[in-house]
């Protein structure tokens, strides 16, 4: 069960973040609508939300899953791949310092974003991306041993139309991972059952699991009609103007 979520405003500048600009450019007032209606859907699924104040020097800090990883047992700073966000570090640290008395740091030349993380119960698949290297998911992997969990690496670098891991992968608990059709078969997953999300819906492969519901891209009938099949309660948002910078729904929030 998760109690808490932690999420920042987009700023005004927000469409100036990072973005392979495929989509086109969002719309700020859009952005902030749609980002409240997220965070409503955070609520309702009993979350406690911390809302931080947007941050116009870093125009990606919105998507606050990166600069952290955090676990039923500690708090992960990380070092994200992409210099113009390493700068987002300190200010989730000061959120995090109201629940976390422990924290591990991702240190130089260690890259590592939280959302390459994908937590599976007690076991987390670290992905080797575009923004984190060997060198970051070693010392993560070190950090998560240290706190009793398994870890493993999925090298995603060929996988040319993800940033990350997670716009890839979900588990959404019950051993079960919704998955783009392109990872669907990588050997590390074969153990779980897998929601397969066909090609035109993939970005419905980032969709996330806070408590008794799974929220999840709206406009992708499929997967939402796999979902509801397998009992899944589900919670479809709109999040069009994040999209268009290349983020998705469990990149906007920390959930612990
Ligand atoms: N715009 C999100 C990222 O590229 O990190």
């Amino acid at each position: 069960m998760f109690r808490n979520a932690i999420v920042r405003l987009p700023s005004e500048n927000f469409a100036d973040g990072l973005t392979s600009g495929k989509l086109g450019k969002p719309t700020y007032r859009k952005a902030l609508e749609q980002h409240a209606a997220y965070s409503v859907a955070l609520q309702r699924c009993g979350l406690e939300l911390l809302a931080l104040p947007p941050d116009s020097q870093h125009p990606d800090s919105t998507f606050v899953e990166d600069p952290a990883i955090v676990t039923s047992r500690s708090a992960i700073l990380t070092r994200p791949g992409a210099t113009s966000r390493q700068g987002e570090v300190p200010g989730i640290r000061e959120a995090l310092a109201r629940f976390f008395r422990e924290f591990h740091q991702i240190e130089p030349p260690g890259t590592l974003d939280g959302g390459d993380i994908c937590e599976a119960e007690n076991r987390f698949f670290i992905g080797l991306s575009q923004r984190t290297n060997e060198e970051g998911a070693r010392q993560l992997a070190e950090f998560l041993a240290r706190d009793g969990f398994t870890s493993s690496i999925v090298d995603i670098r060929g996988i040319r139309s993800v940033l990350h891991l997670k716009s890839g992968i979900a588990y959404i608990g019950e051993n079960h991972l919704v998955t783009m059709e392109a990872m669907a078969d990588l050997p590390h997953f074969r153990n779980y059952v897998r929601i397969r999300v066909k090609p035109e819906e993939s970005y419905a492969a980032n969709c996330v699991r806070v408590n008794d519901f799974v929220l999840l891209p709206a406009g992708r009938p499929h997967v939402e009609a796999a979902l509801k099949e397998r009992g899944y309660k589900t919670v479809p948002l709109d999040i069009s103007e994040f999209e268009k910078m290349d983020g998705g729904l469990s990149c906007l929030s920390l959930r612990f």
